[in-house]
């Protein structure tokens, strides 16, 4: 190779994304900001290239480097599948949707057996539990089908917090979407995680949740994941979530 030979490696932005530091978008900031240093020079170019391994990336001072290798995916739950890694009464559980590859997952909170959507696995349980945490509220988006056609005032009543067995539900983000024969689609995002959350909050208003689908967690959606597939994420989605945890990975 000459010494005028191309030089490789990944943009700074997308190596600061894929360390978990934060989104591409919110790496470049930070590198405009003039926090980020490459082999101790500040850089505050965009386009610049950095070598994995070689080269010695600093945030604020602190080397950045890429975590170590955990395996995180999105799965589309089906109905009829429980959210447990191993079930005693032997139903199947969302681990029959994984192709065998010896490694021990976690699910990132739980979806009733009947709901569908949204479910994100992963083997760090550091992650996990950040985005289970109560204090990070990672919002949750939920499409659910009642039965009948809930009045304006117990949409607002859902919207401004009901009193449930476990306390009173923070504010929710509630939108009736679509009216059908006897029924109503309601969009529903709220930031807990508490057991049966959605079904008991419409159980309190006197309406039935016919059917459940988790559409988003946080900025992730499923797209056009089919239901019962699964996909590895992108390094700047973890980021991404990581990001709505409000928690940089410690670099
Ligand atoms: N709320 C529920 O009631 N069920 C789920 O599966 C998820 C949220």
């Amino acid at each position: 190779m000459t010494n005028d030979a191309p030089r490789e490696g990944e943009r700074l932005q997308k190596y600061l994304a894929r360390c978990g530091v934060a989104s591409r978008r919110a790496s470049e900031e930070l590198i405009l900001a003039g926090r980020v240093s490459i082999n101790g020079a500040v850089c505050v170019e965009l386009g610049v290239r950095v070598l994995s391994g070689v080269d010695v990336v600093t945030l604020d001072g602190k080397e950045v480097l890429p975590p170590a290798a955990h395996a995180y995916y999105v799965l589309h739950k089906p109905a009829g599948y429980v959210t447990t890694m191993d079930d005693p009464q032997g139903r199947p559980t969302v681990v029959h949707l994984f192709p065998p590859d010896g490694k021990r997952l976690f699910t990132v909170g739980r979806l009733d057996k009947d709901t569908t959507g949204l479910l994100l696995l992963t083997d760090d349980g550091d992650f996990a539990n950040r985005l289970m945490h109560p204090r990070y509220h990672v919002s949750k988006t939920y499409l659910a089908r009642v039965i009948g056609y809930p009045s304006d005032a117990a949409l607002r009543r859902l919207r401004k917090g009901i009193e449930l067995d476990d306390g009173m539900t923070a504010p929710a983000q509630v939108a009736r979407v679509t009216r059908g024969d006897g029924w109503t689609d309601v969009r529903m995002t709220i930031s807990e995680g508490r057991k049966r959350q959605v079904r008991r909050m419409f159980s309190h208003i006197r309406h039935k949740v016919l059917k459940l689908h988790r559409e988003r967690f946080g900025p992730l959606s499923l797209g056009d994941l089919p239901e019962g597939d699964v996909r590895a994420l992108e390094p700047a989605e973890v980021a991404a979530l990581l990001e709505a945890a409000s928690v940089g990975r410690e670099v």
